[in-house]
């Protein structure tokens, strides 16, 4: 289906919003709190324990309605629908768009080519879940009778940040005495420092990878490997130590790996939206299969709010078109993340990888570049961390950076004040950021301090805030799997619905590509003596350096 406007800045809808924005951008927050004591109520919505609080923006019932007349036009809803039934959306790849069905809990049929996929997810979870009880019971053993104690999870981007979210934030539901390692950097030192921490009789790598290609992800597997093999000196003990989760099980076969302990998944799974499916082996293993469940029993309920709920009720659908209010009208180049919760320190990496990857696009779907701006930078860091790092620029800097703020009402460790001082800091920054701070009340502070006249004077300006910062409010009663798994579906289905608005397919990556390319072709140059010249005079020049300096380094180094 392609877009009904071949011009989107020129289209109604965009249009009508261009016109709003001029009558609202000087408008301060602080007034339309003033005027509406009902605001919180009227701009703020839930799906179960999750509370969209986006009062805290710049905009009033006619932005919203002009909001919803833009994702009308673009037909989100129709897109949303061929998207869960199956249909190839990602027309780069010629690809279904299926992660939703990997958390199906519904006896629905969803048929890629008329083939109901279902079963074969099932097969796969019913896998995962003998597996994992088997590790976890301590009836799956090492090649010398020892319990596996220490999970190695070797994979990168989608293969790496989803099962990684997860697994540091559901820490309160792992089993202690069973740890689990992420490697995904192609710098040794990762993968060294993570070896030192384990021992080969006791530890699992779970090799994951769709392709069974990547580079990084195979050069860790192949390291890990021959540590292994050089501690353990048994071929025959490899398919006790080593599983695989891949689309290629041909290949993983060929590693070594032996095809009942491969876990299979589909193409149909973009590699930013694997963490439903084996890719969460490593989840199984840490939480237990039916924490893992649980959490696909949170994106599937956000599934089906985002699937039933009228657009203005609905969640992912409201701050898709928050962001491109943003985006497009304000200009703002980024979008940060901010995370009250310790546990979720890891969502802001997360998050980069799924909107980056999927939004960072210039050609829309009709093969044309676009002249309007499409994915933003993102960004973020849990607090109060953050606010003793970059809060300064949101308050006081040049730039307009729209926010999320993340927060459970109760905390998993509640210990004396702990909790209710991270909760005060959370609204008190995005009160801050809301209200800023006048002239007259900044000069009323400081005389109330104490402070003369003259120093007033001196130092007034810098401590009056603009204000007028817009955030989104998401507090959740607990960080419990089926929330998480609410969550990170919310923020799939955000992306989704922007990168239709913006005509854009978020299903590809062409882009990452490219590097990859070009790092095989230096790599071979490294590899050989003598100077480049077949490169730009900065790249002949830096590979020279390295050779001519460190070339015996390398080649003492390099890969059998
Ligand atoms: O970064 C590009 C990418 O293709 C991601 O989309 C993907 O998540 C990652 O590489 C890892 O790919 P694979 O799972 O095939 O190793």
């Amino acid at each position: 289906m392609k877009q009904p406007t071949k011009d989107l800045v020129k289209s109604p809808a965009w249009q009508a919003l261009k016109e709003h924005y001029e009558a609202i951008k000087d408008v301060h927050m602080r007034d339309m709190f003033a005027e509406d004591p009902l605001r919180f109520e009227n701009f703020s919505t839930s799906v179960n324990d999750i509370v969209l609080d986006y009062s805290k923006n710049r905009i009033n019932e006619e932005t919203m309605r002009l909001l919803m007349d833009l994702a009308r036009q673009a037909k989100v809803e129709e897109w949303r629908d061929l998207m869960f039934s199956g249909e190839p959306i990602n027309s780069t790849e010629h690809r279904s768009v299926l992660h939703t069905a990997l958390r199906n809990r519904s006896s629905k049929p969803i048929r890629v080519n008329g083939r109901n996929v279902m079963p074969g997810i099932k097969a796969v979870l019913a896998h995962m879940r003998d597996f994992s009880e088997q590790v976890r019971s301590g009836e799956w053993r090492g090649y010398n009778g020892a319990r596996i104690k220490s999970i190695i999870n070797i994979g990168i981007g989608g293969s790496d940040l989803g099962p990684h979210v997860v697994c540091e934030s559901m820490k309160p539901y792992s089993q202690r005495g069973l740890d689990v390692y992420f490697v995904s950097n192609a710098d040794a030192t990762h993968l060294v420092e993570t070896l030192k921490c384990v021992e080969p009789e006791t530890s699992l790598f779970v090799i994951a990878s769709k392709t069974f290609t990547t580079q990084e992800t195979m050069l860790n597997a192949f390291s890990a490997r021959k540590w292994f093999m050089d501690l353990v000196g048994n071929e025959k003990a490899i398919e006790k130590h080593f599983v695989a989760v891949t689309t290629n099980v041909e290949l993983a076969t060929r590693f070594g790996i032996n095809e009942a302990n491969t876990f299979e998944f589909w193409d149909w799974v973009g590699g930013r939206y694997s963490l439903w499916s084996a890719i969460g082996l490593s989840i199984a293993l840490y939480l237990g299969m039916d924490h893992f469940e649980s959490l696909l029993e949170g994106a599937y309920e956000m599934d089906q709010h985002f699937l039933k709920t009228p657009l203005e009720e609905n969640i992912p659908v409201i701050m898709a078109l928050l962001g491109v209010w943003y985006n497009n009208f304000f200009d703002a180049q980024s979008h940060a993340i901010m995370p009250y919760s310790q546990y979720l320190e890891r969502l802001p990496d997360y998050l980069q990888q799924l909107d980056m990857e999927s939004n960072g696009k210039t050609i829309d779907r009709n093969g044309h570049r676009v002249n309007y701006l499409t994915g933003p930078i993102i960004w973020g860091q849990s607090g109060t961390n953050g606010q003793h790092a970059f809060f300064q620029l949101l308050h006081q800097g040049t730039k307009p950076v729209p926010a999320d703020f993340l927060i459970p009402a109760l905390s998993q460790n509640p210990l004396g004040l702990h909790h209710r001082v991270l909760f005060s800091n959370c609204l008190a920054q995005t009160k801050a950021l809301m209200l800023g701070k006048k002239y007259a009340e900044a000069v009323e502070e400081m005389r109330h301090q104490g402070y003369s006249q003259d120093e007033i004077e001196e130092v007034i300006q810098h401590k009056v805030f603009d204000g007028n910062k817009p955030t989104n409010t998401i507090i959740f009663e607990r960080l419990t799997p089926k929330t998480l798994g609410s969550i990170l579906a919310m923020y799939e289905h955000k992306v989704f619905v922007q990168g239709i608005i913006w005509n854009i397919n978020s299903f590809d990556q062409w882009g990452v590509e490219y590097g990859k390319v070009l790092a095989g072709q230096i790599q071979k140059d490294l590899s050989t003596p003598g100077d480049v010249e077949n490169h730009d005079s900065s790249t002949n020049g830096l590979i020279n350096y390295r050779k001519r300096v460190y070339f015996d380094e390398l080649d003492k180094n390099k890969l059998d």
